[in-house]
């Protein structure tokens, strides 16, 4: 991302006006510019307070209150933003809006910006999936404003249905996601595997890893962000399904070789992040097995290496694998990448205790194939793939 982006944050006066604080915290967090302007209803809720605090800017709540400044001041933040997103939203703001209602300093400052507008609503079923509202919302669809459509859920009213406010993590990835104007990855598609895969034993018991997914969604998120169409195989981790992925799940080896192989050959880029495992019990028991006198002898036999037989199938596809190791991290990924025909491999010292598999982090070196090495520092798993995808354009 080129210079630090600017997000004014609208909150409006419901009772989700409280979670709008976790959206700021997150925005906060992936280094953008904060502003919040309150309506005079979402005060009631939530003290401006809080919102002056997280986004470490002064909070606009009232058009008037600094008298001859206000014209300045709703022009100057429509001119700053480089998105606004309203969050929560109620069906007031949206009806206004709709109608050309510029009445507080909320409303003007949305007419007044040039930048993209997010509506983030939350209301009360009836009210959400009231005609008028819906017709409020195809409008403004038509007029270019953007929606995050709200779930279905027990909402503060006591209802169940649709109204409540769509997830805070969708809402600020969305957020960023748009302000990131690196798109060179238009038009490719990306397939990325992601995870640990487990090898069944009996009905309940079975091998896995300790591979916690996130280098995978890291990569996954990061080729979404730069405009490619991606497709994530992901093994049974507990990460949310990322937004604008195509995610197919799988639980074995074979499941995961399957699923890239029928997606492989469109595919620009493959990248293999997955913690695939490399035996399986021979024999597998369809009762459980019981417990005996002595031990039990689990006999493994060898499993498919599905990035050895995508280095076989390569055409002009970009293979790209990784490199978990305990010693001799350099020679080992180099024989690696060799044995399997990739184009880059991503070596990574696993004996590290604050970096590699359930961290956020990752200290890792990227070797290419003409011999070049690239160790970067130790960064989080989402700057390991910026720099990875980086360095893939420069090769291209
Ligand atoms: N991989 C794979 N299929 C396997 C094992 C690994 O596709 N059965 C892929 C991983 O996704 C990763 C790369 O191969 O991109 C390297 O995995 P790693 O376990 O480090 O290497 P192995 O080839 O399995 O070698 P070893 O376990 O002996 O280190």
């Amino acid at each position: 991302m080129g210079e630090r982006k600017t997000v004014v944050v609208g909150v409006t006066g419901g009772v989700a006006a409280y979670k709008a604080l976790d959206v700021i915290s997150k925005l906060k967090k992936a280094d953008l510019d904060v502003h919040v302007i309150m309506t005079e209803h979402s005060t009631k809720f939530v003290n401006p307070l809080s919102f002056q605090s997280l986004s470490q800017n002064m909070v606009v709540t009232d058009m008037f209150a600094e008298p001859k400044a206000w014209e300045i001041q709703h022009i100057s933040l429509a001119k700053k933003a480089d998105l606004m997103l309203i969050v929560p939203a109620t069906v007031n703001i949206i009806g206004k809006v709709a109608n050309g209602i510029a009445d507080d300093m909320l409303s003007t400052t949305i007419m007044a910006t040039k930048a993209p507008v997010v509506f983030a609503p939350a209301a009360n079923t009836n009210m959400f999936l009231n005609p008028i509202v819906q017709n409020n919302i195809r409008k403004l669809r038509e007029y270019g404003y953007k929606f995050i459509d709200p779930d279905e859920g027990r909402l503060a009213c006591g209802d169940t249905g649709s109204g409540k406010l769509a997830d805070t993590k969708l809402i600020s990835d969305i957020a960023i996601s748009m302000l990131y104007d690196v798109k060179d990855l238009k038009g490719k598609k990306v397939l990325v595997t992601a995870g640990p895969t487990i090898a069944a034993i009996d009905p309940v018991r079975y091998i896995t890893n300790r591979s916690s997914g996130k280098m995978g969604y890291a990569i996954a998120e990061e080729a979404r962000d730069r405009g490619a169409d991606v497709i994530l195989v992901s093994g049974p981790c507990k990460l949310e399904k990322p937004f604008d992925v195509d995610v197919v799940n799988i639980s074995t080896n074979e499941e995961m070789l399957k699923a890239v192989e029928k997606h492989f050959e469109e595919s620009d880029i493959v990248i293999k992040a997955a913690a695939v495992a490399d035996y399986k019990p021979k024999t597998y028991s369809n009762e459980k097995i019981k417990k005996g006198e002595n031990g039990l002898n689990l006999e493994l036999e060898r499993d498919n290496d599905i990035l050895k037989k995508l280095g076989s199938m390569k055409k002009n596809q970009v293979l790209v694998g990784f490199a978990a190791e305990s010693h001799d991290l350099i020679n080992n990924a180099v024989a690696k990448l060799h044995n399997k025909n990739l184009d880059f491999i991503i070596a990574n010292d696993i004996t590290c205790s604050d970096t590699g598999f359930a961290s956020s982090d990752n200290k890792v070196t990227i070797l290419c194939r003409d011999g070049k090495n690239i160790s970067l520092p130790k960064m989080s798993k989402r700057m390991v793939a910026r720099e990875l995808f980086n360095l893939i354009n420069e090769k291209r």
